[in-house]
Formats: C-alpha cells, structure tokens, sequence
C-alpha cells in the first residue's frame, strides 16, 4: 500500500475565524437589498448530510445523470489523457461518490495517475481519503486542503506531469455567468498545454422537470435551504423561527437559472445574537440563497472559447439531461 497523504492548509483557519468571517458575510448579505446568504454556508455537517439526501432523490436527475456519463466514458476519457502518467485532479470533491466510479475503473485498468483532489473542508477530505482507501489501497493520493487556485498552483509547481482537472457536478453552474467567465479565465491561466478540463454541466431543459428537482417532494431541499436558518441560530445566537420561513426555487427562463430563496412569510424582524443586530423582513421579502444555471451547448462551447479552451469532446448522459464537456489547452 503506497497510499499517500498530505494536507496543504495555506490559509489555515481556525473554527473561530471561520465562524468570524461567516457572521461577517451573513451580516453584509442581509444588509444587502436584495438580502441574501452566500451558498458556500449551505455545507455543515446537517446540510452536507441534506445535501447527499438530495442527490439520491428520484427528482434530483443530475447526480444518476452524471454518474452514468462517467461510468460509459471512463475508458475514452483515459484513452485522450494518459499518454503518459497524469494527474486527476477534483476541485471541490466532497464526498467523492461520483468521482469514485472513474477511480476504480482508472484505477482497475492499471492506468497511471495520482489522485489530487482539492477542497477548503479537511473534514471533506478526510472522508475522501478513507473512502479512497476502501476502494483503491494502493492508489497514490495527495489531498490539498485550501482553495481552488492556491491549490491548482500548488500542484502546477510542485507535483509533475499533466493533469486532468475535474470540476464536477454543476458546480460551474452555481457561479453567475460573469463570475463563471472570469473563474475559468483563471483556470486557462493556470493550465499548460496537455492539461484537460473535465467540466459538468446541466442542460436547459423542460421547466416541469427542473422544477421537480428543485421543489422535491418529500421537502427536503426545502430543509436544506432552512438549514442555512437553523445554522445561523446555532452558531451566531440567531434568532430565526423557521415556521415563518418558506423555500422558494423555481427556474427562471430568462436568467437560465433555477433562483432559490428563502421567503418571510411575515412582517418580522430577528435578532443575531453573535453581531447585537437586529434585522428586518418584509412581509414576503426573500433571502437569495442560490443560483443553479442551466446551459445549452451552443453557451458551453462559447464559454469554452472565450475563456481559451478548445472543446475536444461532449458526453451526454443517455436521456440527454446533463454534459460532461471535455476541453483541451491549445499549444
Ligand atoms: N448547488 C446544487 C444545485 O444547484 C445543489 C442544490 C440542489 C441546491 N438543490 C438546491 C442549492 C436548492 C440551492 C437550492 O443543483
């Protein structure tokens, strides 16, 4: 077993600062018109565990979806990337479900790579690697703990080689199209010729079936978005009585995206213990919570483009809901 582990923490934060810097955002979010609670809080252990729930939902079509694309391409994709021995590299990996499907048929066809996966949660990381561990041993693994592109340049410099860069899931999707363009303009900028990006998209589609993925109906998308409430009570001694609140996500043709919110169903106003402020809600005011963009292909390749990749292949999951869009590096 040569299984290897190491965590980078460049900007190593302490449980205190990381609450500091989320009653930071929380009180500049809800003085903001319109209100609205960064996404990136949506993950603590309840709603990192809401969150798995969610992907196993019969609505939720996007993580089968993707799942299946992996399981019908893992040997194409291996065939493209590995003239010689490279890199997989995950950005936000989580808990890696989707990723292990291309792991062990890598992994099992004694292809030559490293693992690297990269993810701001070391508790994230440390169920990856044990998850890692019970299905490939003897894959070589380094886990970097920080962000995106402090890890990416970290591995640029340090780790050899080219890499396949993952980034999953409809991650992309939850940026606005401006902070997508300038998020991938940044990728390019890291990348060299040789290197890959694996990206995950969901398609526009029938607004009947995005809506039933967002509005589930054993309702637990909606206590996943109250969580971020409930959160807010535990943490910073908010004060938030979830009965008043109500989730809110549908898509919106016009944007492209589903729009979730939380809704005050009442004139209300709610202290925050951890600040001493007190904030207001109209009757029917919302909190934004989270955008989930949809594209077309025509948009994807153009977003290719712009940011200087070269599409190389698409692959569509069979029922034609989801695209994993492999781009290329230009020499
Ligand atoms: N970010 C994921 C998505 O856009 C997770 C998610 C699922 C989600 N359902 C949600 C985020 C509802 C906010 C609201 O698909």
């Amino acid at each position: 077993m040569t299984q290897t582990y190491r965590i980078l923490k460049p900007g190593s934060q302490n449980p205190e600062s990381a609450r500091q810097q989320f009653l930071r955002d929380v009180e500049q979010g809800l003085s903001q018109t319109p209100k609205s609670i960064p996404s990136q809080y949506f993950y603590d252990e309840t709603g990192s565990k809401l969150f798995e729930q969610i992907m196993d939902l019969p609505e939720y079509y996007l993580t089968d979806a993707e799942y299946e694309i992996l399981e019908r391409n893992h040997r194409r994709l291996a065939e493209l990337v590995n003239h010689s021995a490279f890199n997989l590299v995950e950005l936000g990996a989580g808990d890696g479900r989707k990723t292990r499907v291309l792991l062990e048929h890598l992994h099992s066809e004694k292809i030559d790579f490293k693992y690297i996966p990269i993810d701001i949660s070391e508790g994230a990381m440390t169920s990856l690697q044990e998850e890692v561990a019970a299905c490939c041993s003897d894959l070589e693994m380094l886990g970097v703990v920080g962000e995106y592109f402090q890890g990416l340049n970290w591995v640029e410099k340090h780790v050899g080689g080219p890499s396949l860069v993952l980034f999953l899931g409809s991650n992309i999707g939850n940026f606005r199209p401006s902070k997508a363009k300038i998020f991938l303009r940044r990728l390019r900028q890291v990348l060299r010729p040789g290197d890959f990006v694996l990206m995950g998209f969901d398609l526009k589609k029938d607004t009947r079936r995005l809506n039933a993925a967002y509005n589930d109906k054993q309702g637990i998308t909606a206590r996943f978005n109250l969580n971020l409430l409930a959160r807010i009570n535990r943490e910073l001694a908010g004060e938030f009585d979830l009965d008043n609140w109500e989730f809110y996500g549908w898509y919106n043709p016009l944007s492209g995206a589903v729009e979730s919110s939380l809704l005050s169903r009442k004139r209300q106003c709610v202290r925050i213990g951890a600040c001493g402020k007190v904030f207001e809600f109209d009757a029917w005011e919302a909190i934004h919570t989270e955008y989930s963009f949809k594209y077309s292909e025509a948009e994807i390749e153009k977003m290719a483009t712009t940011a200087g990749f070269t599409v190389a292949e698409h692959y569509h999951a069979k029922n034609q809901t989801f695209v994993d869009s492999l781009w290329s590096i230009p020499l």
